[in-house]
């Protein structure tokens, strides 16, 4: 979909139903969860899919009543063997917006088409700094003074896309990677559903690499 200029926002849908992916522990999920179970998401969280049967998020989608389900994620480590069993779950479930929480595996076309601009996730780091794995190790080792989360639309590089919102945190001075980590979850659990609600509930236009709100205080920089 062309959005560019145009209203992009998902309004239109009264109510969109969401899926969220999880590997592992799912404490994302349950923060979105939680919002959607408060009425505070601007969706419906219709599935909680997993390529790791393993996973807590798992439990924790069953606990609030959603639907949990594993499609077949194959022999590779980081990308699924095969989206189709994918894309055919969320299309029985007439899924409108995916929300990646903690999901390990790069996703590729026909799926990033599919869902263009309605696929979302959040990296634990001030994105484009620290994309990839232990994102917040990563930023603990170089010594930095300030991180944060990001949430962005899902383009067909390892965490990129349009940014949608950022909370930054300033690191203390010899901070150890487990509070600063703890930290950051907190973070994270109050970005991901006030991003997603905002995503959902304003009007906004991508413009090159930027995501635009229509609405005040779009750029307002939030501090964890
Ligand atoms: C979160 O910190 C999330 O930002 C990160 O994995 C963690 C999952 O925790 N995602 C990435 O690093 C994606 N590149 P959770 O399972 O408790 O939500």
């Amino acid at each position: 979909m062309k959005c560019a200029k145009l209203d992009c926002g998902v309004r239109s849908m009264p109510s969109p139903r969401i899926a969220v992916l999880a590997s592992g522990n799912g404490s994302n999920f349950e923060a979105l969860a939680a919002a959607h179970a408060a009425g505070d998401l601007g969706g419906s969280i219709v599935a909680l899919l997993s390529d790791n049967p393993q996973a807590y998020a798992l439990e924790r989608a069953r606990r609030f009543g959603i639907e949990a389900l594993t499609p077949p994620a194959g022999r590779f480590r980081t990308k699924l063997e095969d989206e189709a069993p994918w894309l055919a779950a969320l299309e029985e479930r007439e899924v409108d917006v995916v929300l990646l929480a903690g999901f390990m595996r790069r996703l590729h076309a026909p799926f990033l088409a599919r869902f263009a601009q309605r696929l979302l996730n959040i990296h634990p780091s001030l994105l484009p700094s620290f994309p990839g794995l232990d994102a917040i190790g990563q930023a603990h080792r170089h010594g930095v003074r300030v991180t944060g989360c990001t949430v962005h639309l899902v383009e067909d590089a390892l965490d990129a896309g349009p940014i949608i919102a950022q909370r930054a945190i300033e690191v203390g001075e010899g901070e150890a990677l487990e509070r600063l980590t703890h930290r950051m979850h907190e973070a994270e659990h109050a970005l991901y559903p006030d991003a997603v609600k905002r995503f959902l509930t304003q009007p906004w236009t991508v413009d090159g690499r930027r995501l635009l709100f229509a609405d005040a205080g779009a750029n307002e920089v939030s501090h964890g």
